[in-house]
């Protein structure tokens, strides 16, 4: 039996008894209910910031190990429950369960790791230019943060935006993706086992454009966080740049991979469909563009669509699925909408494009050109499009040859043509020999050009740089 979970809001440590109004079914199995969740309106964001506000003193008032201990225990159960968190992650967002587990565990691990960085905080000491003074500097917490999440990573975005937000010693105000609200939730749970004070994390559950715009409008909000569409972002950054408080925007991607001649084949393929078809192709970083020099562009096609056979996509619960379903009914009808004007367009469908229920099977394009809409919009779904370059050279163009700058791949074992491209390519994450998606949870992320605003980076120790603001102190001694 799966259980139903009945999701409300998370306000001052408490949840509401609010009614649950949205219904999630499993994208792979219609008659798996996985959630009935609460929708809140803008006086609610109002009740959740106050009570975070409140509660924000005392949290910054601990010292930075004794949060880190609330992180690193939250860290510690996440991974004793792995084996129901990940289930009910691949129930309501699809992915396969393999992919789910691996997303616990790396929700865990950044708990630890900034669990780890609430012992550092990172400030300098400087010398001064007056006699006898000491200079530092202190990094202090914003106050209230709000941090609105997708569904295509339910627990690791989440966990990778509070746990710096946290250990900086901030409150939290965080919007989930409504498809996705159960895997937050457990990740919430945690947090609440582990100790965390009553209203330093808030859920607020609902319309993105009722919550996410209150939330961003709030005056005690002082930065908003978000990982989403590029409209949506823009409209948030706009919203946030009026009131002067800082945003953070995580956008789209329309990644390349670029196969050089000297490289296999096959490993430029097993490369291209782990991050084209993995995850279902529903990452920001996910590779949908491969260019191939004019040796190697034939025997790539080739096995690219051998590869797609063997992403099948079935339920991802199910044992040997490499792929699940799309995440819902208007996704899979974008990635449609896509392949077809693609061919309409004059490309060449190789193998997928076609559908079953929400299963979509991985789909390879070739003879694509720079100016179709398949090579220049993000579809995030399992299609990749293959470009002919004419040489190494016009391949890095064609690469660069985009509104986005996300991550971007290359495969070779030419160290000039690595050292080329490492320093011509636009794009914030450089992939040499591995998969455009899959990124380090203690390495800076972030994109560059549409990507991003660009102003902050996401993971690593920089990650707390977006939540805490320098304060220079001098005292004098004599
Ligand atoms: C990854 O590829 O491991 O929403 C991370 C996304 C990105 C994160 C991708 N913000 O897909």
């Amino acid at each position: 039996m799966s259980t139903t979970y009945h999701v409300t809001h998370l306000i001052n440590g408490e949840w509401t008894d609010d009614d649950a109004v949205d219904e999630r079914l499993n994208p792979a199995d219609a008659t798996d209910t996985v959630a009935r969740v609460a929708a809140g309106d803008a006086a609610l964001v109002d009740r959740a910031v106050r009570a975070a506000t409140d509660a924000q003193r005392s949290w910054a008032g601990m010292t930075g190990p004794a949060r880190g201990a609330v992180l690193s225990g939250a860290a510690e159960l996440l991974r004793s429950r792995i084996d129901t968190v990940a289930r009910d992650l691949t129930r309501e967002e699809g992915k396969t369960l393999g992919e789910a587990t691996g997303e616990v565990r790396r929700a865990a691990d950044v708990l630890d790791f900034f669990g780890a960085e609430s012992w550092r905080a990172h400030g300098s000491t400087l010398p001064s230019s007056v006699p006898n003074t000491h200079v530092f500097t202190r990094r202090e917490p914003l106050g209230v943060v709000g941090l609105i999440t997708p569904w295509n990573f339910p627990i690791a975005i989440p966990a990778w935006k509070l746990a710096p937000a946290l250990a900086a010693g901030n409150a939290v105000v965080m919007k989930p993706a409504q498809l996705t609200t159960v895997s937050t939730m457990h990740l919430a749970n945690a947090l609440i086992d582990a100790g965390l004070p009553a209203g330093v994390l808030t859920l607020v559950h609902g319309k993105g454009s009722v919550i996410g715009d209150a939330l961003v409008k709030h005056d005690l909000v002082r930065a908003v966080s978000f990982t989403g569409s590029n409209a949506v972002g823009r409209q948030i950054g706009q919203l946030a740049a009026v009131r002067g408080i800082r945003s953070q925007l995580e956008l789209g991607g329309k990644n390349a991979v670029i196969v050089l001649d000297d490289a296999d084949p096959g490993v430029a393929a097993d490369i291209i469909a782990a991050g084209a078809f993995g995850l279902t192709g529903q990452a920001c970083t996910a590779t949908s563009r491969v260019i191939c020099t004019p040796g190697i562009h034939d025997a790539v096609a080739a096995a690219l669509v051998e590869r797609a056979a063997a992403f099948a996509p079935g339920d991802g619960l199910a044992p040997g699925v490499k792929m699940g379903p799309v995440v819902s009914e208007s996704q899979v009808r974008t990635d449609e909408e896509y392949v077809g004007v693609a061919v309409e367009q004059g490309a060449t469908l190789l193998t997928g494009g076609t559908r079953d229920g929400l299963l979509f099977s991985p789909t390879v394009l070739t003879e694509v050109e720079p100016q179709h809409r398949v090579a220049r919009e993000e579809v995030f779904g399992p299609v990749v499009g293959v470009l002919r370059a004419r040489d190494e050279d016009h391949a890095i163009d064609l690469a660069n040859d985009a509104d986005f700058g996300l991550s971007a791949g290359l495969v070779t074992q030419r160290l000039s043509s690595v050292a080329k491209f490492v320093e011509r390519i636009q794009a914030g994450v450089v992939k040499v020999n591995r998969p455009t998606s899959g990124v380090d949870l203690n390495v800076p992320f972030g994109g560059i050009k549409e990507s991003s605003n660009n102003a902050y980076r996401e993971q690593g120790s920089q990650a707390l740089d977006f939540y805490s603001w320098t304060k220079s102190v001098y005292v004098g001694v004599e």
